[in-house]
């Protein structure tokens, strides 16, 4: 742990578990360690990174100010995996936010990030630890199978426990706006009442945020997603002859299993959507990006 927090510090990239999924961190206040995240993951510089912090007293420094609300949330439910989005102090690089004027702040509740974040005694930005594109990591393998020498270090405490990222909540508009649905369910949010309610991204403005761009988790077969088992095996029926894999979804297996049956070899992975509540969400939203945005 003073070996990764001494990397940090020195502007190199460590990787490390969360309860959701493994992160690629940097120094967030460090220019030219964040810009080696976008190298090694090969990210586009628009798509800004989460800032993970240790406390509250952290988070209050990275924003102008935080609105009630926040407080509010972070009691309930940080550490954890829901990263909040408010307007970002100036001592927040561009590079971190991609030019915008709000941050993203979460703290995790895995005991090897707090752990770091305490060693390293420095907010930490860190996206997931998956070459752009392709599915998050829940283990330390995926981690070397996307990135091996590009990282200086990883630490390594086995898979996730909840397999799917955090949930994204954009506090800058009123009622807040769920921009990334994830480890935090809608209905734990929707049913604080002083939150007055929570939006989809989507339902509310009808176009995706900053990195929720379709086609994104995506493995190398094609993914075909369904609503329910008889369509699924219509289409096996039709595929008669080719390589297909039935992914049977969990948050917690998700990736995983994208990236098996992609070493597998597979043409085609068919799957049926998980239904639209609780931790479901999230699932089917990674799958429905997985697929391209196409449904059959
Ligand atoms: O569970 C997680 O959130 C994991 C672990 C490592 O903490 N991290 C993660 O980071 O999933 P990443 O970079 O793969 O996804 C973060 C997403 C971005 O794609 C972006 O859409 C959104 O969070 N985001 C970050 N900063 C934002 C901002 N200022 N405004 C709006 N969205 C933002
Ligand atoms: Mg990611």
């Amino acid at each position: 742990m003073a070996r990764a927090a001494s990397i940090l510090r020195a502007g190199g990239l460590v990787a490390f578990p969360t309860e959701t999924v493994y992160g690629l961190g940097a120094n967030a206040l460090d220019t030219d360690a964040v810009r080696k995240i976008f190298t090694a993951k090969e990210r586009p510089g628009w798509d800004p990174l989460i800032v993970h912090v240790s406390d509250l007293a952290m988070a209050r420094t990275l924003a102008r100010a935080l609105p009630p609300v926040f407080e509010t949330l972070a009691a309930r439910f940080w550490p954890g995996p829901l990263t909040m989005v408010v307007e970002k102090a100036a001592c927040v690089p561009e590079e971190v936010t991609a030019r915008r004027p709000t941050v993203a702040l979460r703290m995790p509740r895995h005991p090897v990030a707090q752990a770091l974040l305490a060693a390293a005694q420095l907010p930490i930005a860190a996206p997931s630890a998956n070459r752009f594109g392709r599915p998050s990591p829940t283990c330390a393998e995926h981690v070397v199978a996307d990135l091996g020498d590009r990282v200086d270090l990883i630490l390594d405490a086995g898979p996730t426990e909840l397999g799917v990222e955090s949930t994204v909540l954009d506090l800058t508009q009123s009622p807040p706006v769920i921009l990334r649905p994830g480890g935090v369910t809608r209905e734990e949010l929707g049913g604080l009442r002083v939150v007055g309610g929570v939006a989809d991204e989507v339902a509310a403005k009808g176009l995706a945020g900053p990195g929720m761009t379709l086609k994104h988790y995506a493995p190398r077969a094609a993914v075909e997603i369904f609503e329910d088992e008889a369509a699924l095996q219509a289409r096996a029926t039709e595929l008669r002859g080719r390589c297909v894999g039935v992914l049977v979804p969990t948050a917690k297996n998700l990736f995983a299993e994208l990236r098996r049956l992609d070493a597998e070899g597979v043409d085609v992975i068919l799957c049926v959507l998980p239904a639209a509540e609780g931790i479901g969400l999230a699932v089917r939203d990674r799958l429905q990006r997985a697929a391209g945005g196409r449904r059959a």
